[in-house]
């Protein structure tokens, strides 16, 4: 039986996101937003809606309230083909999670409710159904805290069956960039982390710094720079891998558009350094639109961007091939 590409467990929930609003926010004031979409939000649900839009195979297992927010988030992924049968609906009354996105000029204000993100636990996973796929992503570290509980071990288990692992930690709100991190790192295959993080997780002031420390633990690490494109550190050698030159409309999900883009690369067999110049592609892309997936969706523009910029021949899902 072949092997499904990527399996990821993670979190899954809806973005609203206002443009336009204010820096300062008063109080007991009415403010307007110049613009306003609802789209697919999360790390993990983001990279899943667009390997899947890019032809992969994916499972994705996550939890999600019994809620219309929960439903349309995984409908988001049903569309783009993602297998959503390990998805399952919190019995609790907890909702689904949200993330509110205020977009400024000098960057975003980003506020999220945790509800089911947080609940996901290593005993509510399938791992016969994990250990189906080539590998296994895990995004959003910080927020997942009910994984952590029993991750090393599921790791460990995985990788004995053949799976190669990629980690995203995305922000620790809490600051402290510990705890089931440090068991985690030497398990990972493939670190995603961008530029501020990568030295939060090595506890250094520069990304040289970080990338000399981490270089011991993880084989792969590609840090992710925004326009400036992304960094390779493959075992002792340091690459740059310079950007695509778009008009951003704005940056979110573009992280996790990057790692698509990277990784099915990869798992076709790329190079590192050439996997990093397709994610700079789909990270790119992300840009162009607002939100994480729009972009995504199959149709003549983004085909055409992807074979301007030269994306890899991987296996585009078929209906874009005939355009
Ligand atoms: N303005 C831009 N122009 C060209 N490419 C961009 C731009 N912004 C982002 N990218 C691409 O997207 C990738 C990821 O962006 P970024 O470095 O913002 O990741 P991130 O901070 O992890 O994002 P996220 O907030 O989604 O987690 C970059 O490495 C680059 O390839
Ligand atoms: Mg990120």
């Amino acid at each position: 039986m072949s092997r499904v590409d990527v399996a990821i467990a993670g979190e899954l929930n809806l973005d609203l996101i206002l443009y336009g609003l204010p820096q300062e926010l008063p109080l007991e004031k009415e403010l307007l937003a110049s613009r306003f979409i609802m789209t697919l939000g999360s790390s993990s649900a983001i990279l899943a809606h667009n390997l899947a839009s890019l032809g992969l195979g994916v499972i994705f297992a996550g939890q999600v309230g019994a809620d219309s927010f929960g439903k349309i988030a995984v409908e988001y992924l049903r569309s783009a083909g993602v297998d959503v049968s390990r998805v399952v609906e919190n019995g609790d009354g907890i909702p689904t999670g949200v993330t509110v996105v205020l977009p400024h000029d000098s960057g975003r204000r980003i506020l999220t409710y945790p509800g089911t993100i947080e609940l996901l636990a290593v005993s509510d996973l399938d791992i016969d159904a994990l250990a189906s796929a080539r590998h296994l992503h895990l995004s959003s570290l910080f927020l997942q805290t009910g994984l952590h509980r029993g991750l090393p071990d599921l790791l460990t288990t995985l990788k004995s069956r053949g799976v190669t692992i990629s980690l995203d930690t995305n922000d620790d709100p809490s600051g402290h960039w510990d705890g089931v991190l440090t068991e985690v790192l030497p398990l990972i295959d493939i670190l995603l982390p961008n530029r501020e993080e990568v030295c939060r997780i090595a506890g250094r002031d520069t990304v040289a710094e970080a990338l000399k420390v981490l270089s011991s633990k993880v084989p792969l690490i590609v840090v992710k720079c925004g326009a400036d494109g992304a960094l390779v550190q493959n075992r002792g050698n340091l690459t740059s891998v310079l950007p695509i030159l778009v008009d951003a409309v704005d940056s979110i999900g573009a992280g996790d558009s990057f790692n698509a883009g990277f990784l099915a690369a990869w798992l076709h067999g790329q190079s590192p350094e050439e996997s990093a110049r397709a994610g700079n592609i789909t990270g790119a892309l992300s840009t162009t639109q607002a939100g994480g997936v729009q972009a995504f969706l199959r149709t003549p523009e983004r085909d055409a961007f992807l074979n301007r910029h030269h994306f890899p021949e991987i296996r585009l899902a078929a209906e874009t091939l005939q355009t």
